[in-house]
């Protein structure tokens, strides 16, 4: 009997198992800021550029040689197959748009997410670009985007749990009666793009992590937030681009975040990008 509970409870713990997330010592640590503040600089670069008139390819093509002429890697470009230097996702695209020759227009909103490798750490993160004059809901919807992310960010604490980013946005984006997207997460990142820990922006009701942030883990905090339903369908064409299935309005933000000693670390802080308190 006891050694049958004994399987039993390996079995559920097998289960339940997460892999472990990586813990960077001060050496990596400066590995990761480095790649992080690049992928800011880059960002900075680009945001002349977001205006009516460019099509997302034209962005994708600087960003291209603007990381190369650095000596650097983009780090989407042939990753798993994806065609392009950066995610370009317009209005109804949640993220993953794959960036095409149609002309931002006046009324658009537009999420430029951007990946690079320097050294062979990764630095990630995005902004949404309004294009102006928008409407309303639209910039009501990216300003909720933009401070649920750091309502993600402000429940970072060392010895706290993971699961705690996800509450609080996902309390937050309700509150103001958005949605949170499911489908896709905030991730670890190092030397790998995608790696522990997941980070969804919501409490899976299903074995949720009791991962406790520990100083030196690395990871994304990037919540897509909807105007309509959270669901999302998968262009069937292109195997990227996700919209929202009801085809309402998807915003965005992303930082790479640093779990320090004293709470968490923003490696990809741009120099004109908009800080928390912005109002769009
Ligand atoms: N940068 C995205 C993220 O935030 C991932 C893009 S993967 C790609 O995780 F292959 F679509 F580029
Ligand atoms: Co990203
Ligand atoms: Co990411």
């Amino acid at each position: 009997m006891k050694g049958l509970w004994l399987n039993i409870m390996q079995a559920l713990g097998q289960k339940n198992a997460r892999p472990k997330a990586p813990i960077y010592n001060e050496q990596d640590r400066e590995g990761l800021r480095r790649a992080g503040a690049f992928n800011a600089q880059l960002m900075d670069f680009i945001r002349p550029f977001v205006k009516a008139g460019v099509t997302t390819l034209e962005l994708d093509r600087k960003a291209y040689e603007y990381t190369l002429d650095h000596g650097h890697t983009p780090a989407c470009l042939g990753y798993k197959g994806y065609p392009n230097t950066i995610c370009t996702s317009v209005n109804e695209v949640v993220c993953h748009g794959i960036p095409n020759s149609i002309p931002l227009r006046e009324g658009d909103i537009v999420n430029v997410d951007l990946t690079t490798i320097v050294d062979g750490w990764h630095g990630d993160s995005s902004e949404t670009f309004l294009i102006e004059p928008v409407a309303e809901d639209a910039r009501n919807l990216v300003q909720a985007a933009f401070d649920a992310m750091h309502v993600g960010i402000d429940a970072v604490n060392p010895g706290g749990k993971l699961m705690e980013i996800g509450r609080a946005i996902d309390r937050f984006a309700r509150r103001h009666g958005y949605s949170v997207v499911q489908e896709y997460q905030g991730h670890g990142l190092g030397r790998e793009f995608h790696q522990e820990p997941g980070v969804p922006h919501y409490v899976p009701k299903i074995n949720p992590s009791q991962l406790i942030l520990e100083p030196g883990m690395c990871f994304t905090i990037e919540p897509m937030i909807n105007v309509g339903t959270w669901r999302t369908m998968l262009d069937k064409k292109d195997k990227w681009t996700v919209r929202t299935m009801d085809l309402s309005l998807s915003a965005q933000f992303e930082h790479t975040i640093l779990v320090t000693e004293t709470g968490p670390e923003l490696l990809t802080v741009t120099e004109h990008g908009p800080k928390p308190g912005h109002q769009f």
